[in-house]
């Protein structure tokens, strides 16, 4: 059973390697209505002014998987974020254009059902999906458009995407015309983080068995995955010094125990050191404990924000005996110190945790790489030709300044327009019908100049703009 399922998911992944490169605006992907289980919804926290939508979380996904949003063009989102790693990372730094990241990459998982709840990354420094989606196009390190120490900034970037032909069709397509802003950008990606759901796991399906109760022993479990679960939801029994003596281990009140979200005190587990060795205190959240592990149950990477535990085993060895320090959650006391615990019972948690892992996320085309092996896209379907009549503001020049010609954005191929160049004393140095986006003025000196753009026929100036010629 289990070799045919992997067989499956081989077939899986070798047919949409062979078709990605393409995507049909006419058959966009579910990623609107998932089936997510109630008890996921229960913890729903999505803004009501970036609701996910078909078009925007395909855009989304484009951004996600796109080089060109980093300053040399060598490293996406999913550079550190890899889907066949649960969006997370089997190395400990993921490689930026300006060298390694300070921690480790997060997996990204469930987060439309938490992330208000606890705040985005290790130290919850972020609130929403919405703030943090450009954070690491902006960072230095990670994407490079940081503006810092002579490097291009988000707007040269955006100025570079508007010459990128698959984005005006895009963003046109998610946003109702072609304009690039940073807030757009942001709504996109948000959407595509937001639809990555991992609600199909063996403990999903064992949870649908007992109707929903988590506390009842699940009959597709193996004895040693449900005293694993047992242990996992448990209050354990201490002493009188606070040592553990049995029971369970005390795991649930920070880890829930249905979604595996975070359950939040802003308090640290007692791992306190940065991958540099300096101290940090207020590594306050995990990371979804779902898809820990992968299909074939190897990690998914190094365990903690510094990845000081290798295996699993290490990571116990963590919590069977932990330092104090002067931010340590008092959960961690409330488990019992030390912890106690044997040989069976670390065996029987890995097994459970084991359960969580699912199988949609690592094969799911919604969520894979739109891009050919040279880096390609095409879009296909009749959407693609779409235009409308754009508002003055959405009209762009660029570039701006220009030299021997510039490009109009914004204008509706369905209409005929008439552009008209004056000088600065106001002399009209060109006029001509547009019949494409393509404008040279390779014959005029450099200066400032007005460009006016009517539409045929009518005398109202539809749109003016200052250009500078270099
Ligand atoms: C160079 C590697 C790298 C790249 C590129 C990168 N990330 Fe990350 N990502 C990380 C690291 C490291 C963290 C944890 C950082 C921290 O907490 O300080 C992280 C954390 C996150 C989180 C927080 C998840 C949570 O549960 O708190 C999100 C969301 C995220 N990244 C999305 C993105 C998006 C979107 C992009 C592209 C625009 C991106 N990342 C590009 C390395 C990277
Ligand atoms: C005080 C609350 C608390 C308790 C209790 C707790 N944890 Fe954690 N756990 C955390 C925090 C905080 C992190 C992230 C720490 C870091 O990376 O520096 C974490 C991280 C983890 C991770 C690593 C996740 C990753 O992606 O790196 C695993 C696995 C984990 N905990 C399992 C457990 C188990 C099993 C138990 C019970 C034996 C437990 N935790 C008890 C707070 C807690």
């Amino acid at each position: 059973m289990k070799k045919l399922k992997f067989t499956l998911i081989g077939l899986l992944l070798f047919s949409f390697i062979c078709i990605s490169g393409t995507i049909d605006l006419d058959n966009l992907f579910n990623y609107e209505t998932p089936e997510t289980p109630d008890y996921a919804t229960a913890f729903i926290n999505e803004p009501f002014y970036n609701p996910i939508d078909n078009k925007a979380a395909t855009l989304g996904r484009v951004l996600f998987y796109d080089k060109k949003l980093s300053s040399d063009n060598s490293v996406s989102c999913s550079s550190c974020h890899h889907q066949a790693q649960a969006f997370g990372l089997k190395e400990l730094q993921g490689q930026g254009v300006n060298g390694l990241s300070l921690r480790r990459p997060i997996r990204l998982v469930n987060l439309r059902y938490r992330e208000f709840i606890e705040g985005l990354f290790w130290d919850e420094r972020t609130g929403t999906l919405e703030a943090l989606a450009t954070q690491p196009i902006q960072d230095h390190i990670e994407m490079g458009y940081s503006g810092q120490n002579g490097a291009p900034n988000i707007d040269d970037l955006i100025e570079s995407m508007d010459t990128i032909a698959y984005y005006e069709t895009l963003f046109n397509f998610a946003f109702g015309d072609p304009l690039i802003t940073k807030d757009r950008i942001s709504k996109a990606i948000a959407q595509f983080l937001r639809s990555i759901e991992s609600y199909d796991s063996k403990f999903d399906e064992g949870l649908a068995l007992t109707g929903g109760d988590q506390n009842l022993d699940f009959p597709n479990f193996t004895e040693e995955e449900n005293a694993g679960k047992a242990l996992f939801n448990t209050s354990p029994q201490l002493d009188s010094m606070g040592e553990r003596i049995g029971g369970g281990t005390g795991c649930a009140p920070c880890h829930e125990s249905r979604n595996f979200h975070f359950l939040v005190e802003r308090k640290n587990n007692g791992v306190v050191s940065e991958i540099d060795g300096s101290e940090v205190l207020n590594i306050t959240k995990s990371p979804s404990l779902r898809n820990l592990f992968d299909p074939n149950g190897e990690l998914n990477g190094p365990l903690f924000h510094n990845g000081q535990a290798l295996t699993f085993d290490e990571l116990l060895d963590h919590y069977n005996d932990v330092d104090l320090n002067d931010n340590l959650d008092t959960r961690i006391i409330e488990m019992g110190q030390p912890l106690n615990l044997t040989d069976e019972e670390r065996l029987q948690l890995e097994a459970f945790l084991k359960t969580l892992t699912g199988t949609d996320i690592y094969i799911n085309e919604k969520w894979s790489d739109p891009f050919d092996e040279n880096g390609n896209i095409e879009l296909v379907g009749s959407t693609v030709q779409i235009s409308r009549l754009f508002p003055d503001n959405q009209i762009k020049i660029f570039p701006n300044p220009a030299s021997s010609h510039f490009y109009i954005k914004g204008n509706d191929t369905n209409k005929a327009y008439v552009i008209h160049i004056y000088n600065n004393t106001g002399q009209i140095v060109l006029q001509k019908r547009l019949d494409n986006n393509y404008v040279n003025v390779d014959h005029l000196k450099s200066g400032v100049y007005t460009v006016q753009i009517f539409l045929d026929g009518k005398s109202d100036i539809f749109v003016s703009k200052q250009l500078i010629i270099k």
